[in-house]
């Protein structure tokens, strides 16, 4: 075993956290069978104790242990898409301790892919609890400095495992109430999971509205700078940055389609044009632009394309929680 790997356990079985790389963003794991480890990881996030996490797992062989009366369903696509960014919502087991659930009846499984995340599952040899390493409703981290950034000595060890190759959250599936329900948008798209399952469509959280589910990222403020951010549509951008220029605003500007003007007055970031680039991409740009002391971070809005859904969830999530502090717990 690799010496940061022996150390990584060593630390997680004696009940302290490590923060490490997966293919979506950088996890803050614990023991997910270690209620005081768990209270942790929610000090350190200032995360509130209803939020549940997600158990991440060495493999689709430990799923029943950890969830119930797991549909065919379940199997299907932990077959198809583990390791990889899907987390599936599945009655819990008995063994699954209340601080990960929130008290709710389920708990979210997945199987990370990114080598030294699955290296350190094996080691482990279960569950370990891990959410984004970043405080709550902040943005994710896709870099090991960005956990050291956010969270400093407050976790014992940062696995580095350079930048994260998908770069937001993974997809989430809830199969615990009959047909499956997409409740987070990511890189597995509705219409693969409908494949496997032999669906026409997956109806997503929004559509489902008897049980509300509860999704943190559900809430309409998250993943968001502390400079307002303000998604404006392609043909109003310059207007718009003219406007906002003349009226004394530093703007920093996220575009996709548009280079700066010859001669500009904005920090000017241009993404890639392909939506897997663009979200990998997009924590990081964020994270930049945001340490600017701009007064205004300005996005320009994305494509409506069905590709572009989860970049387009984050960045209107980032636009509602934007411009507030971390301990701002206004709606
Ligand atoms: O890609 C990811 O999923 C990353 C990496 C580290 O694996 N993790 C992540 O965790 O995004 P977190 O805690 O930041 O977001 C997990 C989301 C939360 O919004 C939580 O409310 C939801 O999953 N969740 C977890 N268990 C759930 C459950 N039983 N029912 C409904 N939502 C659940
Ligand atoms: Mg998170």
């Amino acid at each position: 075993m690799k010496g940061a790997i022996a150390k990584a356990v060593a630390l997680l079985r004696s009940g302290e956290l490590v923060a490490f790389p997966t293919e979506t963003v950088y996890g803050l794991g614990a023991d997910a069978e270690n209620p005081a480890a768990l209270a942790k990881v929610f000090a350190v996030k200032k995360r509130p104790p209803d939020h549940p996490l997600i158990v991440h797992l060495p493999g689709i062989e430990h799923l029943a242990r950890w969830a119930k009366d797991v549909p065919d369903v379940a199997f299907g696509l932990a077959r198809a898409f583990w390791p990889g960014p899907l987390t599936l919502i599945l009655t819990r087991s008995a063994i699954v301790p209340d601080a990960i659930t929130g008290g709710q009846a389920t708990v979210g499984l997945r199987v990370p892919k990114h080598p030294l995340a699955l290296e350190l599952l094996e080691a482990f040899g279960s569950g370990i609890a891990a959410p984004s390493a970043n405080r709550y409703g902040r943005i994710s981290p896709t870099t090991a400095a960005h956990v050291r950034d956010e969270l400093g000595d407050q976790v014992a060890l940062v696995l580095d495992g350079g930048a994260c190759e998908i770069g937001i959250e993974s997809t989430i599936v809830d199969l615990s109430r009959g047909s499956p329900i997409l409740l987070r948008p990511g890189a597995i798209e509705p219409e693969q999971i409908a494949r496997v399952c032999r669906h026409d469509h997956v109806l997503t959280a929004a559509l489902e509205s008897k049980a509300p589910p509860r999704v943190s990222g559900s809430h309409a403020a998250h993943y968001a700078p502390t400079t307002p951010l303000r998604l404006v549509p392609g043909e109003r951008l310059s207007d718009y940055l003219d406007n906002w220029h003349r009226s004394g605003h530093r703007c920093a500007v996220l575009a996709y389609s548009q280079a700066a003007p010859s001669v500009s007055p904005y920090v000017w970031r241009i993404m890639p044009i392909e939506p897997a680039a663009y979200a990998h991409d997009l924590y990081s740009a964020m994270r930049e632009l945001d340490e600017l002391g701009a007064s205004v971070i300005v996005v320009e809005a994305p494509p409506r394309d069905a590709g572009w859904h989860a970049v387009a969830d984050r960045l209107q999530r980032a636009a509602a929680g934007s411009g507030r502090e971390p301990d701002d717990d206004r709606p």
